[in-house]
């Protein structure tokens, strides 16, 4: 051990503390120690801020094969459909339970007593997004993380920014990937690096929107669980699935505020705003007979098409038409975050534009959680399970962080004698590395691949343009490894290497694609092939 090192031991690591992370925790912590980490804040990932809610089969005029039907026809028929049953028959399980945990659904008085208000989403056939008023991440967030703060099974950690997987070279189950004994982290507050070894690691770190510069992603969706779980030899596949959420709003101050999609599932409508030609026109029955309420890929398609063609900076999403007091109390959050703003929802439209919103691909997991790597899981946004396909139908994520933390806790807990202790392992090295002098080496990188990847593997791509990123991604990768190899690691370094190596995966998972399918649409390839593939990638 370094002078400056320490080495922590749990039976289990988990990494991230969102909706994915403190399922999985919750589920093991009945039998082993668990250890959560989180970069930042216990409450920063994208779980806080869900708004629309969780997709369930719970009205008893839906059925699964409905949503079964619904959750492929939005992806595309990417999707694995054994993964595809398995959650969706489990997502009424995963409700139930957040109720015992004291999640405060909105009821529906018209139905009785108890009976969920079910609102509805794009490329849903039925009302079927349990949710509470339009702040349903913020009210699961709180209720899992102080289930997990009364269970002293469970270790919370805020403010470690772990940075790669501790790795052996042995029981390898794919070409060259070693077994994993855990993760060497940042700390946040200290900036010594730590080692923290266990018999089992899951990942859960959550998307990698911020590889956009418009996302509605909070700050540290960097991809770090799947470019660290590629560093250390496990596939990803369907990288180029990035979805781009119609609907958030466009504000010069405000840039990642996301209005939900259940303000179209009540009734909101798309319009072209004033001054444009064919002005207040309700444009997207012109797109698709789903109008509004058609999957996320076409609505951002026919948005960014009419953005474009008419030289606008946004549209319009308006609900005004419904009586105030029902846009207030179904959407409590946002009507009074846009008062701040000085729109007031009620009487008039919102400028919207798309922007990122959810990673579809990333590690690769089967039905159990479990990543190429002997001892590494991982589940929820940070994961490819085949839930999602070509395009994530809304409110369906959530439920994978539900449905699969728990199947990776099944799994480990089922086979936990099988599992070693880890070895010695290597301590994190920093004697040869020394402050940064050029901080802005990283700012400056940082906002590169942010713009090239909005403006050229955004929601419609051309081969040229994914060829345009690839040759900055180049250019970008010798010096962000000069400047790793040099210095001393900090969040900003860490997220910025991790920046680079997923969107380095998603220009490769691209050019790969020789289709348009989903969420991957170019302009050279407008077809969509007779049999879908996954983009799989495999790490040398
Ligand atoms: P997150 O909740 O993002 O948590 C990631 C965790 O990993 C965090 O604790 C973070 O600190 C930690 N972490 C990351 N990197 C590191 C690192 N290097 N070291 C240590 N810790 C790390 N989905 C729905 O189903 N319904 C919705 O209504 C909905 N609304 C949404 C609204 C918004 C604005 C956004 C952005 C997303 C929405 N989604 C919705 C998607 C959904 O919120 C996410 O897919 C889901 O919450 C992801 O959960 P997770 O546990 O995988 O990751
Ligand atoms: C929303 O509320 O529109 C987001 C729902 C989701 O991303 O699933």
């Amino acid at each position: 051990m370094g002078a400056q090192d320490n080495q922590f031991h749990h039976d289990v690591i988990v990494v991230g503390s969102g909706a994915a992370g403190l399922t999985t925790a919750l589920a093991l912590a009945d039998k082993l120690k668990v250890l959560v980490l989180a970069k930042g804040s216990l409450t920063g990932g994208s779980t806080s801020w869900a708004q629309g809610g969780i997709a369930a089969v719970l009205d008893s005029g839906d059925t699964f094969e409905n949503h079964i039907r619904d959750t492929m026809v939005a992806g595309g028929g990417l999707n694995r459909q054994e993964t595809v049953e398995s959650v969706i028959e489990r997502a009424p399980h995963a409700i139930e339970k957040l109720v015992q945990l004291g999640v405060p659904f909105n009821t529906d008085g018209s139905e009785g007593k108890g009976a969920l208000h079910l609102t509805r989403e794009g490329g849903h056939s039925h009302r079927r997004i349990v949710h509470v008023a339009d702040a349903t991440g913020w009210a699961v967030q709180s209720a899992l993380l102080s289930a997990a703060e009364a269970n002293p099974n469970i270790t919370l950690v805020p403010d470690r920014a772990a940075i790669d997987l501790i790795t052996g070279k042995h029981e390898e189950r794919y070409s060259g990937s070693g077994r994993v004994w855990g993760v060497y982290a940042l700390n946040q507050k200290t900036g010594r690096v730590d080692s923290y070894t266990a018999r089992a690691t899951v990942l859960a770190t959550g998307g990698a929107g911020r590889c956009y510069v418009f996302s509605t992603a909070p700050r540290g969706a960097t991809g770090d669980g799947i470019a660290m779980a590629w560093r250390a030899g496990a596939r990803v596949s369907n990288m180029e699935m990035m979805q781009f959420h119609p609907t958030c709003l466009y504000n010069l101050e405000v840039k990642n505020f996301l209005i939900t999609e259940a303000v179209r599932g009540e009734g909101g409508h798309l319009k072209l705003p004033p001054g444009t030609v064919g002005e207040g026109e309700r444009f997207m029955p012109r797109f698709d007979e789903r109008a509004e309420l058609a999957p996320r890929d076409i609505v951002a398609r026919a948005m960014d098409h009419e953005i474009k063609r008419l030289g606008l900076d946004y549209v319009h999403l308006d609900i005004s038409h419904k009586p105030p007091e029902f846009v207030r109390e179904h959407f409590p959050m946002i009507n009074e975050k846009l008062l701040g703003l000085g729109i007031d929802m009620t009487k008039e439209p919102i400028p919207v534009v798309p922007a990122q919103h959810y990673t579809c691909g990333g590690v690769m997991i089967d039905l159990k959680g479990r990543t190429d790597l002997p001892g590494l899981y991982a589940a929820g946004e940070c994961t490819e399970s085949g839930l999602h396909g070509a395009n994530r139908l809304a409110s369906n994520s959530l439920l994978e962080c539900f449905v699969f933390g728990e199947a990776a806790a099944a799994d480990i807990l089922e086979n936990w004698d099988n599992f070693k202790e880890p070895p010695a392992v290597r301590q994190w090295d920093s004697s040869r590395v020394s402050d940064s002098d050029e901080e802005v080496v990283i700012k400056q990188n940082w906002t590169e691949i942010r713009r090239f990847m909005w403006n050229y593997v955004g929601i419609v791509r051309t081969t040229k343009r994914l060829e345009r990123a690839q040759h900055r991604i180049r250019l970008l990768e010798e010096e962000v490894a000069e400047y790793y190899r040099h210095f001393r690691v900090s969040t900003d370094l860490i997220e910025l290497r991790n920046l680079l190596q997923t969107a380095d995966l998603i220009v490769r998972s691209a050019l790969n694609r020789h289709e348009s399918r989903g969420l991957h649409y170019t302009l050279d390839h407008p077809e969509t092939m007779s049999e879908a593939q996954d983009t799989i990638l495999v790490p040398r």
